[in-house]
This record gives C-alpha cells, sequence and structure tokens, in this order.
C-alpha cells in the first residue's frame, strides 16, 4: 500500500538539524510505518549555508525566514531545531497555521514560555513531541519496561549525572554561532536547562513524577566576550548545577550536571536502587544495560552487563543481526518512527510538550532553589 507523504519543514541546521534530518531519511528504511517523511524545506538564516545543508542532505526547497516556512501549504510538520529562543515564537505560529510541531528541548527557556508552547498545540489540537531522545536508546527503553514490569521493587535511590568539561577555558566567548549556549538570553538558562533537562526527562520517565527539590548552582567565570556585542558582558548562565530532589514514590535522588569536569565530553549516567534489583546506564556505553538482581542464585549473584543487541531488546529486531550494536543517531530514527506509528492512531507520542513543560517546571525550581536556599516545589 502506498505510504501517505509528511512533509517535514526543519528549522536549523546544526547538531539537531542533521540528527533529525538523518533520522527522517533513515526512518522509512528500517520501520515498516504508515506515513512516509519528505525532506521538503530546510530554513535557516545563512543563504549559503542553508544551501549546502540543503543538498547534502536532499532538502527540495530552502526558506530563510522561518515564517515563510511555517505559512507554507506544503509543510505538514515544523521541526524545531534552533536555539532556544527560538521555540517559543515558531511553535506557536506553526501550531496556529495548523501544523504538527516537533521541537527541541528545553521546550521554552522557562516553563513560563513553556505553558504557552502547550497552551498552542493544544489549541490548535495538533500533534507535538519533544526530542528528549534518551528516552528511546533502547538500554535506556529496556530499563523503563524493567521498571514497569515491577522488579526492582519500591525504588530507593535515583542518582543521574551529565559531565563535559568544554567551558573551562576563561577565553572561550559567549554568545552567537556555536556559543549561544553561554549566552543566558538564549539559552535561558546554562546547565540546568541544556543537561539536566535531559536527566530530569529520563527521571520522570522511569521513576514518576518529582515533588520538590533543593539545588545549588555555580557560574564559575563570570565575564566572559560577548561574540555580538563584541565587549565583555557578565555570564548569566549557570556552569555547574547540582540538586537534591524527593519523588513522589519517595524515593531520594541527587543530579549533577556541569561543563567543568575536566576529561568529560558527555557522561550522563544513571542508577537505580530498588529492593528487589537495580540497574545502571551509561551514555559512553549506551548499548549496555548493567542490571544486578537480588532473587539470583548467591553464589552466582553479580551485576550482569546486558548486551542490548538481541531481536528481544527494544527496537533492536529492526536493525542487524544480534551482537551487532547501534548508536547515538539511532535514538532519533527510534523517536521519529513512535512519532508516525502514533499519528497513524490520531495521537501525539510521548514526550509530548506537556510532559517536556513538567520538566521545565522541574528545572525552573532548581534554580529556583539555588537562588532562595530553600526546599522548592517542582511542580509549579
Ligand atoms: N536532544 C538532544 O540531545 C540535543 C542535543 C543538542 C542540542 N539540542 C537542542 O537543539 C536545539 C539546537 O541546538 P544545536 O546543538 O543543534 O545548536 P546549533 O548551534 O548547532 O544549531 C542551531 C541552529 O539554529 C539556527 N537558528 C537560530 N536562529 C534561527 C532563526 N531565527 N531562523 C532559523 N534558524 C535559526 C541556526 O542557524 C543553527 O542552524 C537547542 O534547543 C538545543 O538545546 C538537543
Amino acid at each position: 500500500m502506498a505510504k501517505k507523504k509528511l512533509n517535514v519543514g526543519m528549522v536549523g541546521y546544526g547538531f539537531m538539524g542533521r540528527a533529525h534530518s538523518n533520522a527522517f531519511s533513515q526512518v522509512s528504511h528500517f520501520f515498516d510505518l504508515p506515513y512516509q517523511p519528505v525532506l521538503k524545506a530546510a530554513c535557516a538564516r545563512n543563504a549559503d549555508n542553508l544551501r549546502k545543508f540543503a543538498d547534502q542532505w536532499g532538502y527540495e526547497s530552502t526558506e530563510q525566514d522561518w515564517r515563510k516556512l511555517v505559512e507554507r501549504k506544503d509543510i505538514d510538520l515544523i521541526d524545531i531545531a534552533a536555539s532556544n529562543d527560538m521555540h517559543l515564537e515558531i511553535a506557536n505560529a506553526a501550531a496556529a497555521a495548523g501544523k504538527m510541531v516537533m521541537c527541541e528541548k528545553p521546550l521554552g527557556r522557562n516553563a513560563a514560555e513553556s505553558r504557552k508552547m502547550v497552551e498552542a498545540v493544544e489549541k490548535a489540537k495538533v500533534p507535538n513531541m519533544v526530542w528528549y531522545n534518551y528516552r528511546r536508546v533502547p538500554a535506556v527503553t529496556l530499563a523503563k519496561q524493567i521498571i514497569d514490569e515491577g522488579r526492582l521493587g519500591k525504588i530507593f535511590h535515583y542518582r543521574a549525572k551529565f559531565l563535559q568539561d568544554w567551558t573551562i577555558s576563561a577565553d572561550l566567548p559567549q554568545g552567537g554561532q556555536g556559543l549561544w549556549r553561554l549566552d543566558v538570553n538564549v539559552a535561558g538558562s546554562g546547565v540546568t536547562g541544556d543537561l539536566l533537562a535531559h536527566c530530569i526527562d529520563t527521571a520522570m520517565w522511569l521513576n514518576g513524577g518529582i515533588d520538590k527539590v533543593i539545588g545549588m548552582t555555580e557560574t564559575f567565570i563570570k565575564e566572559r566576550q560577548h561574540n555580538l556585542t563584541g565587549k565583555k558582558e557578565p555570564v548569566g548562565i549557570d556552569d555547574a548545577s547540582l540538586f537534591l530532589a524527593r519523588f513522589d514514590n519517595g524515593s531520594l535522588a541527587n543530579f549533577e550536571a556541569t561543563r567543568y569536569a575536566r576529561g568529560h565530553k558527555a557522561l550522563y549516567t544513571l542508577e537505580i536502587n530498588g529492593e528487589k534489583a537495580s540497574i545502571f546506564w551509561d551514555l559512553h556505553d549506551l548499548h549496555r544495560l548493567q542490571y544486578f538482581d537480588h532473587r539470583d542464585e548467591g553464589r552466582t549473584r553479580g551485576w550482569r552487563s546486558i548486551h542490548i543487541t538481541d531481536g528481544d531488546h527494544p527496537y533492536m529486531s529492526k536493525w542487524w543481526v544480534p551482537g551487532l550494536q547501534i548508536g547515538y543517531e539511532h535514538s532519533f530514527t527510534h523517536q521519529v518512527a513512535d512519532f508516525l506509528e502514533a499519528l497513524d492512531k490520531g495521537q501525539s507520542a510521548a514526550p509530548t510538550f506537556r510532559d517536556a513543560l513538567a520538566t521545565d517546571l522541574v528545572t525552573d525550581a532548581v534554580l529556583k532553589s539555588a537562588a532562595t536556599g530553600r526546599w522548592e516545589s517542582a511542580k509549579g
């Protein structure tokens, strides 16, 4: 049967513009889906770079103004892979134009922005999804299945960290292409919204809602040259962010993110300790899930390192033969596959804008707590 075409308009051609384009291109080769994504138009401001990107990825056309893209009758879905300051305006316009909307994380620069975006997509009743892609790393999806089956029993602890080291140099400027993450006006926050948001999304997916938090942040380099003004400007982002949390299910958690952990490039790890079993996952070894089950026979009991490559494992039957692993980019392909399957049923795939708002309520609470020094509600 002929597949239904789904015309994609992509905003942004950076890191995520490439990751998403790859996912849209690959998904129909590996997944049997009712829809076939079509790379209809790419949008960014620099004409030369945009042309090169569009040619390299096979986009049929280009637009330099996202407003024109949103108005186009031949676009079904707007995918926002631009910096955080653009998410609200583009998502609202896209929803008002009746387009489906996918948006990169964090949804807004703060929960107030995210709330407006939720209202916009829910009012327009358009399918929507936020790219918290780590949910679709097969080892993490397996962790979710194991937890939902009750194998961990009562959960006591959740522990997550996301460590990088790329902003340690005081000579690194802030702002502009590639460095907008250091400019608070564009990013909204530092590692709290950038890195912890990932940890929080995965945590609430695996372990339920977060009730309250107490946090601590630091900005180690107080001033940096700004690429757009040419002047030294105060740094408004948090360079490091740590918080303790209590989940709704009573479990205790600690979270840490920093860009000042020398030697670590993207060390995202999570560990969950339950009454009966524990799990541990590490992004640097993303195709493995570490699992310890106390019910195993005593003499051989120990941590199992499950190589997530078997047809029994989530998503893996769609790829190669057992023993051959997949990587980071596949998590985006899985997310598109799930989105297209949900679309056929008239639904949105999780995480929706509303799910992502819950994460922004937690990151707002962490930043608030870091300022007040008190426990803060993570429910908004
Ligand atoms: N899911 C993930 O794991 C993940 C990883 C990295 C980034 N992100 C998120 O993805 C988004 C983009 O990050 P990135 O790393 O790709 O950044 P990037 O700097 O590589 O790319 C940003 C893109 O935004 C475009 N852009 C900015 N303003 C625009 C405008 N007015 N019109 C059209 N295009 C515009 C730029 O041209 C550029 O192509 C951010 O929200 C970021 O937080 C998510």
